[in-house]
């Protein structure tokens, strides 16, 4: 599986930052993890690629961040140039998360993104970030470009409204440099990644339940990583081997903290024979292999809690209730309307073009099992997850499939066609 893209996004930011030099191997090959390294360059950190050898994996290849040293200070501008704007391209993590770091800086600098990511919102990360004492500028209040005015930040005790691991880390990437300590609480547990992060590159951070508090004017240490394979990339061929009796799949070397896991134990409850193997730690981050073989599954609810931990799932989750034997209903993911489709609307519309019956709630859907889909045209509006979750749908419809943009995959997985062609082929 390709490096996991929310680690890559948070090893880069933190480098960046850093003492010294950060040597990242496994990097998200995906194009939001380039926007972030895209932004970074722009604003003057030195960014290099080189093979490295590795006694596992033989030639690998590591990013190499060249940190600020001076914590959280991008020089004094480094090479943006004034009127320059960042380009965040597709990828909320990179404007949300980067944005943190920004408000804290002496310069005033612009952010946007693609049109998809220029419909997200910004509100969640502007409300914190102005009551640390930064001033941002958005269209609407909320929506990318972002203008933000840096200034000499203050701690703050933040709860957070929505279950948004990029708001939580935003916040906390911010406190870093911020004067004083800075208290995030959460309403539900999201991924943790960037505390873990946090801690390796030597933060000042206490973490109770829920709750995460950083302390600001402290410098980090460049660090040697390593990113575990994309779970959330894995779930694409987890439900498609679940969806063949005779499948039989190992994925090696795939992120398995527990924040990110909850799709392992929902698909256990299902039924799925799922195996972990192998366990071990990658730079304080779980990592282990998974041995999938296919099988009959009972059906299953999502809702609240589980809701938020598996948000990026639940297309393909979508995919594979049809195929289970009572079906899926999911409640309480609203989040899924802002992500970079609204998910609610463009799973039921490309089930409904392959024939199956979905019924949609403001805040997801009831899709019953036991439904045959029939190949159709997928329009993907470019989202990346959609044009997995319906080539996943494809393997098990009759006839032919066609997606739309289908190359928005390369957003998170450049090799999705391929590695699904050898995986499918056998
Ligand atoms: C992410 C958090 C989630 C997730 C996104 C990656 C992260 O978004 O959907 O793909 O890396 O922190 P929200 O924070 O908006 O829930």
């Amino acid at each position: 599986m390709p490096g996991d893209k929310s680690i890559s996004h948070r090893y880069a930011l933190l480098g960046a930052v850093a003492t010294g030099e950060t040597a990242i191997c496994n990097y998200a090959p995906g194009a939001d993890c380039s926007s972030t390294l895209r932004c970074l360059g722009q604003l003057g950190t030195k960014i290099s690629r080189r093979k490295v050898e590795s006694e596992t994996a033989g030639t690998a290849e590591e990013v190499v961040i060249g940190g600020f040293g001076s914590l959280g200070s991008f020089g004094s501008l480094g090479s943006l140039g004034s009127g320059e704007t960042l380009d965040a391209g597709n990828s909320g993590s990179t404007i949300r998360m980067l944005s943190g770091l920004l408000a804290g800086q002496t310069f005033r600098s612009m952010i946007t993104g693609d049109e998809s990511l220029q419909r997200r919102p910004m509100k969640r990360i502007i409300d914190p970030l102005t009551r640390m004492g930064a001033t941002i500028r958005a269209r609407d209040g909320n929506f990318p470009p972002l203008e933000i005015d840096g200034a000499k930040l203050h701690g703050i005790e933040y709860s957070l409204p929505v279950a948004s691991a990029q708001v939580k880390s935003c916040v906390l990437l911010a406190g870093l440099l911020a004067e004083g300590k800075t208290t995030v609480s959460e309403p539900v547990q999201t991924r943790d990644h960037t505390e873990i992060a946090l801690a390796q590159f030597g933060a000042e951070i206490e973490r109770g339940r829920r709750t995460t508090t950083v302390s600001g004017g402290k410098s980090l240490q460049g660090q040697k990583l390593v990113v575990p394979g994309d779970l959330s990339s894995a779930a694409f061929f987890l439900c498609a081997a679940l969806m063949f009796p005779d499948s039989d799949l190992y994925l090696q070397d795939v992120g398995l903290n527990p924040t990110r896991t909850a799709l392992l134990d929902f698909l256990t409850g299902m039924g799925a024979r799922i195996k972990l193997l192998n366990l071990g730690e990658a730079s304080g981050e779980l990592v282990g292999d998974i041995h999938v073989t296919g099988g009959r599954l009972l059906g299953g609810d999502i809702d609240g809690e589980m809701a938020a931990a598996l948000i990026d799932e639940i297309p393909v989750l979508a995919v594979l209730g049809t195929q289970t034997q009572d079906g899926l209903v999911v409640r309480g993911a609203e989040e899924l309307r802002v992500k970079e489709s609204d998910r609610i609307a463009t799973v039921a519309e490309n089930l409904e073009r392959m024939g199956a019956k979905v019924e949609v709630f403001p805040d997801g859907f009831a899709i019953p099992g036991g439904q045959m889909l029939t190949g159709a045209e997928i329009e993907s509006y470019g989202d990346h997850r959609i044009v997995m979750a319906f080539a996943v749908a494809a393997l098990v419809a009759k006839g032919e499939t066609r997606i739309k943009n289908s190359d928005a995959a390369t957003v998170s997985f450049p090799s999705f066609f391929e590695q699904l062609e050898r995986v499918a082929e056998r």
